[in-house]
């Protein structure tokens, strides 16, 4: 399926009805959030939603995200909202923190892929918010990058992808956060984090105390150990290039480089290393500074494959804050090959 004709549309009232009459007819659309671009449609249409597999090569068995714009559209997505669950909707929406509650009825197993939960976004990028206003349904969107490659966090990174696959894309700004949203599984005590993103853990405890982290965020699946989120499975964030995370100070990481480095490697580095790398580098945010590193990643893992580089050195950041989205996402890239410097 990339024979479609696929509009450009402008990201203003205009180009936002527009988008909002296609995914109403049961098309499906890209657009722009605060984490990273989505794929959305009808999340009541069935068939809308199939088509949102087919354009991404997506797992059948992958469920995608409800995004609404208003926390009332959430009691006809769920059958109840544990109290901990609206303490967070209430603290963090919208924002880049998604709730896995039981399913009601209404949500299509299409969208769940037979499970009975839904996982449910209240965006807070005002684009999103009023594409799901005007198309006057939830929409189910996961990220709109083609099944295995880093999510796209430009409009370009969609046309790059999609052109062909879906009906349209809205030509909207750069992602702020750049990484896609936090994950929790309100169906257990306590709540699982089982992907982190820039809602952190430390915020999440605040709000609600004690949380679990699921193991599969920072290790590879072991087999034979049930999966809470079934696109735990899947190697993500891939670029084609070999990606290897380097753990160490940046002094040891800058050695280990300027020892290690040929001409097809490339270094995903911290701002302040970048000139004291002799070979290629990119800089994919600051140091210690978690936000701008999850700001910069995709990009710079989607340039390491335009520069045609075999393998990337990528220094590993710290675990705490918004650090853990990072490694996490760094991890899977490199299929959890790590070296400690
Ligand atoms: O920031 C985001 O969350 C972006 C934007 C577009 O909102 N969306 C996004 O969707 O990242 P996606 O499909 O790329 O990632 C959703 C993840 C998948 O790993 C999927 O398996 C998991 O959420 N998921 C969805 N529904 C689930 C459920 N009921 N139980 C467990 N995991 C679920
Ligand atoms: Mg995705």
């Amino acid at each position: 399926m990339n024979n479609l004709k696929t509009q450009i549309l402008t990201d203003d009232e205009i180009g936002i009805k527009s988008a909002a009459q296609i995914i109403k007819q049961g098309g499906i659309v890209a657009f722009p959030t605060e984490t990273v671009y989505g794929l959305g449609a009808n999340a009541f249409d069935s068939d809308a939603c199939l088509k949102i597999y087919k354009a991404k090569n997506r797992a059948a068995d992958n469920p995608l995200i409800v995004h609404i714009s208003q926390i009332s559209q959430l009691p006809e997505l769920v059958k109840d909202i544990p109290k901990k669950a609206q303490i967070l909707a209430e603290k963090f929406w919208g924002g880049p923190l998604t709730l896995i509650m039981k399913k009601s009825e209404k949500v299509p197993s299409t969208v769940t892929c037979g499970m009975d939960t839904v996982a449910v976004r209240l965006p807070r990028h005002p684009t999103a918010k009023r594409l799901i206003e005007l198309a006057g349904v939830p929409i189910a969107a996961p990220s709109a990058n083609l099944s295995g490659s880093p999510s796209p966090v430009t409009a370009q990174h969609c046309i790059n992808d999609l052109t062909g696959r879906a009906d349209a894309i809205i030509n909207g700004d750069d992602c702020d956060c750049g990484v896609e949203s936090t994950i929790l599984l309100m169906t257990a005590e306590p709540p699982v984090l089982l992907r982190p993103g820039l809602v952190t853990v430390e915020e999440i405890e605040e709000a609600i105390g004690e949380i679990r982290i699921d193991k599969a965020v920072l290790n590879p699946l072991s087999d034979g150990r049930a999966v809470l989120s079934p696109g735990l499975k899947y190697k993500h964030y891939s670029p084609k290039a070999r990606v290897i995370t380097v753990e160490g100070e940046s002094v040891d990481y800058i050695n280990y480089v300027n020892k290690n480095a040929d001409n097809d490697t490339l270094a995903l580095c911290f701002e302040n290393e970048r000139d004291k790398i002799k070979s290629k580098a990119i800089a994919y945010g600051k140091e210690n500074d978690g936000k701008s590193q999850a700001h910069g990643l995709f990009s710079a893992l989607r340039l390491a494959d335009e520069m045609g580089a075999q393998t990337v050195f990528a220094h590993c950041p710290d675990s705490h804050g918004a650090g853990l989205a990072v490694m996490n996402r760094l991890l899977r890239a490199a299929g959890f090959e790590k070296i400690k410097v």
